[in-house]
């Protein structure tokens, strides 16, 4: 017999008698340490409890005069879940077609054994603004890489005649493609991978931004290698952009050994780096591309993999599959994620606002420049970067900014990540840029 207690809506839902309302944030601590896996360690003191508007969070933290069990604040979001929601926090073109979706419309569910209407609205919308023949929709980012991996080697067997087992995936130094099996026998994290082997076999790595040490792989193991798998801009690694030569050159020696080019824009996609997909900012064209993250505009997961027509038909019925992968209402929720992203212009203001925050990275820089190393980022995935020295440490500098109103975090241990919603005004991101200043003065 089911033994759990379930009442409420919002602060009043109440779990076996404990109204989730009452909980302070040590309180949601503890449970978090209780009953949940140990896979992340989010900041201290704060639980986020609900949007105010496309860029500002609410979030409970501990009441100073520890009368009440929590005050609340506003918090900018400059992470905006790690590029999940680009469009804005509740962005109103995607919600009123989720809700109108579900009220109206009434087809949340059904698997893909059967045909639903909306498929033919994604295809349709997600081809167009990827400039791809074909799409494949999934449900994860990671799961986006994980099937680009795939298509490589069954494309490398079936199409490039590499003997059978023996294909290869190339792959970059501190990349990062997500969590599964695939992505952490890619990963060269050791905190990623320990005690998770056996690894997947047939995967190289190359330094990223080496287009020479590529070319050396490609002509001593060319005829096995069936893809190149790499992040325009690496992202998790501390938004690392190449050189401007790097893609062009890339796509070029991927053409010339018969290699599939496979971009992961899972977090740079989506307008994210100021241009609609980050490949295109360097004038160069992918066979395939994973995407995720903003796909689903911050309201549903949604991930797909765009790619070459010859390349994406090697999948056949019954080798791939997932139950949730381009479902009705995630079909909807992608529909409308491209459409505000092309409506808002978001590429373009995401151009236009990170110059903004890069100008104020350079200002603080030129003040402290014993502090602050560089500045650097496309669109507005952008990062800072302090000297290893003692006392500059990327983990305290969230929890200060934390106490001014923003919500940033270390992506190592010097340098933190910025990336607020593509939605952001000039005063959000000055707001960003003064309290770098003021964080970075007290350091
Ligand atoms: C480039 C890249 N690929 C894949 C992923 C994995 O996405 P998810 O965490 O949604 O599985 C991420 C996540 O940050 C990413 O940055």
């Amino acid at each position: 017999m089911s033994s759990v207690s379930i009442h409420g809506y919002g602060d009043d839902l109440t779990i076996d008698g404990v109204r989730i309302g009452d909980l302070s944030p040590a309180e949601h601590e503890a449970i978090e340490l209780s009953k949940g896996g140990q896979n992340y360690a989010p900041l201290e003191d704060v639980v986020v409890s609900s949007v105010q508007d496309s860029s500002t969070l609410i979030c409970r933290k501990p009441d100073p005069e520890g009368i009440k069990a929590y005050i609340e604040e506003e918090l900018l979001d400059g992470l905006c879940c790690y590029s999940a929601v680009n469009q804005g926090q509740l962005n109103k073109t995607i919600v009123d077609a989720v809700i109108a979706h579900l009220r109206d419309e009434k087809i949340p569910t059904v698997p893909r054994s059967i045909r639903h209407k909306y498929m033919a609205a994604f295809l349709m919308a997600a081809t167009a603004i990827t400039k791809m023949d074909k799409v494949v929709p999934k449900v994860a980012g990671v799961e986006a890489p994980e099937l680009m991996a795939k298509l490589s080697r069954r494309w490398g067997y079936r199409v490039k005649g590499i003997p059978a087992n023996e294909a290869i995936i190339v792959v970059a130094a501190e990349n990062f493609h997500g969590r599964s099996l695939f992505a952490v026998s890619a990963s060269t994290d050791p905190t990623a991978k320990a005690d998770f082997g056996p690894f997947l076999p047939g995967i190289e790595v190359v330094p990223f931004n080496d287009a020479d040490a590529l070319e050396a792989l490609f002509l001593e193991k060319g005829d096995k290698i069936a893809s190149f798998i790499v992040e325009p801009i690496q992202g998790e690694a501390g938004v690392i952009l190449p050189l401007e030569n790097y893609h062009p050159r890339v796509a070029e020696l991927c053409k010339k050994h018969n290699v599939l080019y496979c971009v992961d824009e899972v977090q740079t996609g989506f307008g994210r780096t100021g241009a609609d997909f980050a490949h295109q900012l360097y004038g160069v064209k992918p066979d395939l591309m994973a995407c995720g993250k903003a796909a689903g505009g911050g309201i549903m997961p949604v991930s797909f993999v765009a790619g070459r027509r010859d390349v994406i038909d090697v999948l056949t019925p019954g080798s791939e599959g997932s139950t949730f992968g381009g479902f009705p209402l995630a079909a909807v929720t992608s529909v409308f994620a491209i459409k505000a992203l092309v409506d808002e212009k978001l590429a373009e203001n995401a151009r236009l606002m990170g110059d903004r925050l890069l100008g104020h990275f350079e200002s603080v820089r030129v003040e402290f420049p014993d502090k602050i190393k560089e500045g650097r980022g496309s669109g507005l995935l952008t990062a800072f970067e302090m000297f290893d020295k003692p006392g500059l440490d990327g983990h305290k500098v969230s929890l200060k900014l934390l106490e001014s109103g923003i919500y940033a975090k270390e992506t190592h241990k010097t340098t933190v990540r910025l990336a607020p919603a593509l939605t952001i005004t000039a005063a959000g991101v000055d707001h960003i840029g003064d309290s770098i200043r003021k964080v970075i003065k007290n350091l």
